[in-house]
């Protein structure tokens, strides 16, 4: 035991940039805004000043809009494609243009609420609050147009889930016509069956250029794009950061920042009903464009179990995990193994990501669901056993898959440890 967080403290270290921790060394050689908050966590439990500055230098390239860029490019690397060449979003220290799951104000509070200097880090905490608030604040006033209650990506790549079975249908709709030649990067790392299609490339690629034609304004992107998917996953993700995000402020002090973040929490979990598909069994995702739930038993809709779903639906999140445990030896497989696009190798369509793993089995937890969220996390540790702290896993047989050495791979084994 000891020996494995030793293990995940070496990788960790490995991959810190000092003032920011790349995701793994060659694949993603910049910092990516929710490995950087949940590795955070990982660097808490051995030196918090640390952990704090990883969050300080992702909100130091915040956006004037309050929007916290997906990747920020420190320093000039060819090894990644797209890089900031192709992004061209004009900010001094280069940055992609789109976002990434907000799960920065969970983090906060929780290593906050652990901390044991917690007189020395509160100013810290303290300057950091409202910029995070303005960042949900973006989220409700640029993606939720519409005043839903929930939000909505206009990329598979803000998700993390980039080629998830979710997108499929969706992105039948992104053309690729006009889109420049480009030469990926990813696949000179890692197994090219471990990853994207050439197709999904060129249709990330189209999104990317729209929206560099629109100068990156984010007042006119949403309803420019032919993608506007509202995930639950990355809504639940939102909404439990609004809701510690309102207990932090309200500890704080900050009493407008809690009541405002309150509400937004409040009315997002009220909106995630809108999701629940009945014949799924689960939360699925609603494509704005069509007007209609997707029908696609992804990990989205169990990772809505991370916000306070009511407890009936927790319960219900359960007995779906249970269900896919009769068909993979390791959960939460990121899709349904006996669906028909299921793949065990590739990326989002079925692999084991330990984050997720996480996050459900938190919100688990929480809603009294306890033996699935244990038995999620003993999973979580037995691949790493097996194999290693590698991005993903193939659910049957465990294989690592992905690139290796991997930061919040390895930050949550400490936390499933600790
Ligand atoms: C990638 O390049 O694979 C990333 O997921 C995009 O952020």
């Amino acid at each position: 035991r000891q020996d494995l967080i030793d293990q995940a403290y070496d990788v960790m270290r490995h991959n810190d940039r000092g003032t920011y921790t790349v995701p793994t060394h060659g694949l993603y050689p910049f910092q990516w805004n929710w490995d950087s908050a949940l590795s955070a966590l990982g660097f808490a439990h051995f030196d918090e000043s640390r952990a704090w500055t990883e969050l300080e230098t992702l909100f130091a390239h915040q956006w004037d809009d309050g929007m916290v860029p997906h990747i920020i490019f420190h320093k000039e690397d060819d090894g990644y494609f797209p890089g900031a060449d192709v992004w061209r979003t004009g900010r001094p220290v280069p940055t992609s243009g789109i976002t990434q799951p907000p799960v920065a104000g969970f983090a906060m509070r929780r290593i906050f609420d652990r901390s044991r200097e917690k007189e020395a880090v509160i100013d810290r905490v303290r300057a950091l609050l409202p910029k995070v608030h303005a960042w949900h604040r973006w989220f409700h006033a640029s993606r939720d147009p519409q005043a839903a209650g929930l939000v909505a990506v206009i990329h598979p790549w803000e998700t993390g889930r980039d080629n998830s079975v979710d997108w499929d249908d969706a992105f039948t709709r992104v053309p690729v016509e006009g889109v420049e030649p480009f030469q990926r990067r990813d696949t000179s790392h890692t197994d090219p069956a471990h990853r994207p299609t050439d197709e999904q490339y060129k249709r990330y690629v189209y999104l990317l250029q729209l929206f560099r034609g629109l100068g990156w304004d984010n007042s006119r992107l949403h309803d420019a794009s032919p993608f506007q998917v509202v995930d639950p996953g990355f809504n639940a993700i939102l909404i439990r950061s609004c809701a510690d995000l309102a207990v932090l402020a309200q500890e704080l002090g900050e009493t407008d920042i809690a009541r405002e973040s309150r509400a937004f929490a409040d009315r997002g979990i009220d909106a995630m009903e809108s999701l629940w598909d009945e014949g799924l069994g689960q939360y699925a995702c609603f494509d704005r464009i069509k007007d209609a739930l997707v029908q696609s038993p992804s990990i989205g809709g169990l990772l809505a179990a991370f916000c306070a779903i009511p407890a009936g639906r927790a319960a219900c999140i359960a007995r779906r995990i249970e269900a896919l445990a009769h068909s993979a030896r390791f959960m939460v497989p990121s899709h349904d193994p006996l669906a028909p696009d299921y793949d065990g190798k590739r990326y989002w369509r079925g692999p084991v990501w330990l984050v997720v793993n996480y996050m459900i089995a938190d919100g688990l937890h929480a809603a009294g669901q306890t033996e699935i969220a244990r038995r999620i996390a003993s999973d979580s540790l037995r691949l790493i056993e097996q194999s290693g702290f590698a991005e993903y896993y193939d659910p049957m047989t465990g294989e690592a898959c992905g690139g290796g050495n991997f930061t919040w791979t390895a930050a949550m084994v400490i936390e499933f440890l600790k």
